[in-house]
């Protein structure tokens, strides 16, 4: 028995297209109505042959008819909570990817805002097929769910991947993608990555050994769970993640300068560049020459982003991290104290294999309530429960 019911009022829009397995749309329609959901069903001319709308209303469904007044399209892509293609066809799927607009149910889901997930049907070779599968992997890269599709006999005789998920699998995925993917639907996030980069002549510069991956792997987690992202990241070798904005800098006062710009619209910061805490106090305009035996070179403190960010009024959620060498608690307790932060994460820059520039970190998560350390993980993993964190701490998240 589940506590609560994650679908209660929950609003559903459900397309169909023309597949067989249509004939399960009633049944699936009867599961999301017990869970509380209230459903809308756009059917496409295809579809029609294999499910009547008079079933589909019978158990609970609102049928929308594509041939009503307004701006159908736009009113159901504003309602929804979430759009559901079940069963979705290689076509719908080729459509969605080349983002057509042609029938209702496409010009819906390319003008909604609200999460995508689709369950496909169709026979094993059209579903193997090159063309689905660069398809799919388009829409997987936007940040669609797939739901299946499920192995077994099919109605073409053959037998094979293609089959639709069953209804109860269809809503425990619809069930999962709201314990994720809607969470965090309306926090407005920044979070800065990388190191920064203090130019001192037109060819040199000081930076740190920072890959970005942690800051990167915490903006990709921020956005799955439905988050606007905008990740302010120094120079890195890496690819900005699907749904995340991505503004890059070179300096620590560039990346101050960015991270202010979203200052009214910022509900949580997550600062995890290494910014250079010096940069020099003034940038030549010529390339030095290597005269001199030695060389001095005057620096001077950059701002610390995080601290002003915290200072803000009101301020948003912040969440810093404390790379360190030595005792990580003391002196991440103390930074956080003095940062005036709601959360750190501390973890070790000199241990072997975890930190800086490699795959996996260990952490430990200090906040007003105390330390808890977690075990090494990668570090898309840690961003991940990371996120959980600090959806469990934000002072209100607001519904989908
Ligand atoms: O003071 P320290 O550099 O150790 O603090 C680390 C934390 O503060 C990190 O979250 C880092 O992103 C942030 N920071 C900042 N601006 C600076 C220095 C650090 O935002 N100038």
């Amino acid at each position: 028995m589940r506590d609560m019911p994650v679908l209660q009022d929950r609003r559903i829009v459900l397309g169909i297209t023309g597949g067989v397995a249509a004939y399960k749309t009633p049944e699936l329609v009867r599961h999301l109505r017990m869970a509380g959901a209230v459903v809308r069903v756009v059917l496409s001319r295809a579809a029609r042959q294999f499910v009547a709308a008079g079933a589909l209303a019978a158990v609970g469904a609102e049928m929308v008819d594509d041939r009503g007044p307004g701006m159908v399209h736009i009113e159901l892509a504003r309602w929804a909570d979430v759009v559901l293609i079940a069963p979705a066809t290689a076509h719908v799927l080729s459509r969605l990817a080349a983002g057509a607009a042609d029938d209702l149910l496409t010009t819906l889901c390319l003008a909604t805002e609200a999460p995508l997930c689709v369950a496909p049907a169709m026979n094993r070779i059209m579903w193997l097929n090159a063309a689905t599968c660069a398809n799919c992997a388009v829409l997987r890269e936007r940040g669609v769910g797939f739901v299946g599709p499920g192995e077994g006999a099919q109605a073409c005789g053959e037998s094979g991947p293609g089959r639709m998920s069953e209804p109860g699998e269809i809503l425990t995925a619809l069930e999962r993608l709201w314990d994720t993917a809607g969470s965090l639907r309306k926090v407005r996030a920044v979070v800065t990555a990388g190191a920064t980069y203090e130019a001192l002549d037109p060819a040199r510069g000081f930076t740190n050994r920072s890959s970005g991956k942690m800051g990167y792997a915490l903006a990709a987690a921020l956005a799955d769970h439905g988050a606007s992202v905008t990740l302010v990241s120094g120079p890195t070798a890496l690819p900005i993640p699907p749904r995340v904005h991505g503004i890059t800098v070179m300096s620590a006062c560039q990346m101050r300068d960015a991270v202010l710009a979203c200052r009214e619209e910022m509900d949580l910061f997550v600062a995890a560049a290494a910014v250079a805490d010096y940069r020099p106090q003034t940038i030549l305009t010529h390339k030095l020459k290597k005269d001199a035996e030695t060389l001095t070179v005057t620096l001077v403190r950059n701002p610390d982003i995080l601290a002003e960010v915290a200072r803000l009024n009101p301020p948003p959620f912040t969440v810093g991290f404390a790379a360190e060498t030595g005792d990580l608690e003391t002196l991440a307790r103390a930074k956080r104290a003095r940062k005036g932060i709601d959360l750190i994460v501390a973890n070790p820059i000199d241990e072997a294999g975890v930190g800086f520039a490699q795959d996996d970190n260990r952490v430990i998560l200090i906040d007003k309530e105390g330390a808890v350390a977690w075990p090494t993980a990668p570090k898309t993993e840690i961003a991940r429960a990371l996120v959980r964190e600090i959806m469990k701490r934000l002072p209100r998240t607001p519904s989908p």
